[in-house]
C-alpha cells in the first residue's frame, strides 16, 4: 500500500501491485497467492470455484486477499472485469494464470469431452481472460503474464503414463 499525497494532510492509498492467481483455493495457487499476500504493496486477487476453499485462504492471508469465486470455463469474464475495476483494481502487475485440470487415463480411452474439458481450463481460458485483462495489465509498468505448464508439456508423456491429454495442453501453455 502506497500513500498519494492529494493535499496537504490528506492522503489517497492505493497498492502499488495488483496480482490476480487463478485457481487459488489449493496447492500451487494457494502458496503463490499467500507469498505475493507477504509484500504490503501487494494487493491479491484469488480466484477458483470454491468459496468455502477462498475463504480459508482469505483467512490465511489475514483478510490481506480478496477472494472471487469464479470459473473460468463458464464464467462471463466481461462482468469478472467490471467487478475487479469495482473493486478498485486500475491497474494489474501481474496474473498467474495456474488454475488447471487433469485426466488420467490411457490414451485409448480419452473421449473428445475429456479433451475439450482439458483444453477449456488450461489453454483457452488463460487465453480468453488474458484478452480481458489486456487493458489493465497495460496500464502497469512491465506487467507479467505468467502461464503455469508441466514438465510434461515440454518433455511429453513419456514419464507420465495417462498424461497424454493433460501433457499435451500444457504444452500449448509455453507460448
Ligand atoms: N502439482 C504438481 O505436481 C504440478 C506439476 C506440474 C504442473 N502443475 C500445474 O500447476 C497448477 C496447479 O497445480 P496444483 O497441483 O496446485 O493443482 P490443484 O491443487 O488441483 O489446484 C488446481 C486449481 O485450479 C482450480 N480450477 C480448476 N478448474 C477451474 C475452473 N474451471 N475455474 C476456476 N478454477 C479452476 C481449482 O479450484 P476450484 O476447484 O476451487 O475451482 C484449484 O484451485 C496446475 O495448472 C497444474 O497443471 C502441477
Amino acid at each position: 500500500m502506497i500513500f498519494i499525497p492529494l493535499q496537504e494532510g490528506i492522503y489517497k492509498m492505493e497498492y502499488q501491485h495488483y496480482y490476480l492467481v487463478t485457481g487459488a483455493s489449493s496447492g500451487i495457487g494457494f502458496a503463490t497467492a499467500l507469498v505475493l499476500a507477504q509484500n504490503k504493496r501487494n494487493k491479491v486477487i484469488a480466484i477458483a470455484r470454491n468459496a468455502t476453499k477462498l475463504e480459508s485462504l482469505r483467512q490465511a492471508s489475514e483478510n490481506k486477499i480478496d477472494i472471487f469465486p469464479f470459473d473460468l470455463e463458464k464464467g462471463n469474464l466481461t462482468t469478472l472485469v467490471n467487478d475487479l475495476k469495482k473493486m478498485g483494481v486500475n491497474h494489474l502487475t501481474g496474473v498467474i494464470h495456474n488454475a488447471g485440470y487433469l485426466v488420467s487415463k490411457k490414451f485409448e480411452e480419452i473421449n473428445t469431452l475429456d479433451l475439450q474439458k482439458i483444453y477449456e481450463v488450461n489453454v483457452f481460458a488463460p487465453f480468453r481472460l488474458t484478452q480481458h485483462l489486456l487493458p489493465l495489465l497495460k496500464q502497469a509498468k512491465g506487467a507479467h503474464i505468467v502461464n503455469i505448464s508441466s514438465v510434461g508439456g515440454i518433455q511429453g508423456s513419456v514419464k507420465f503414463d495417462g498424461l497424454s491429454a493433460y501433457s499435451s495442453s500444457k504444452g500449448r501453455c509455453v507460448y
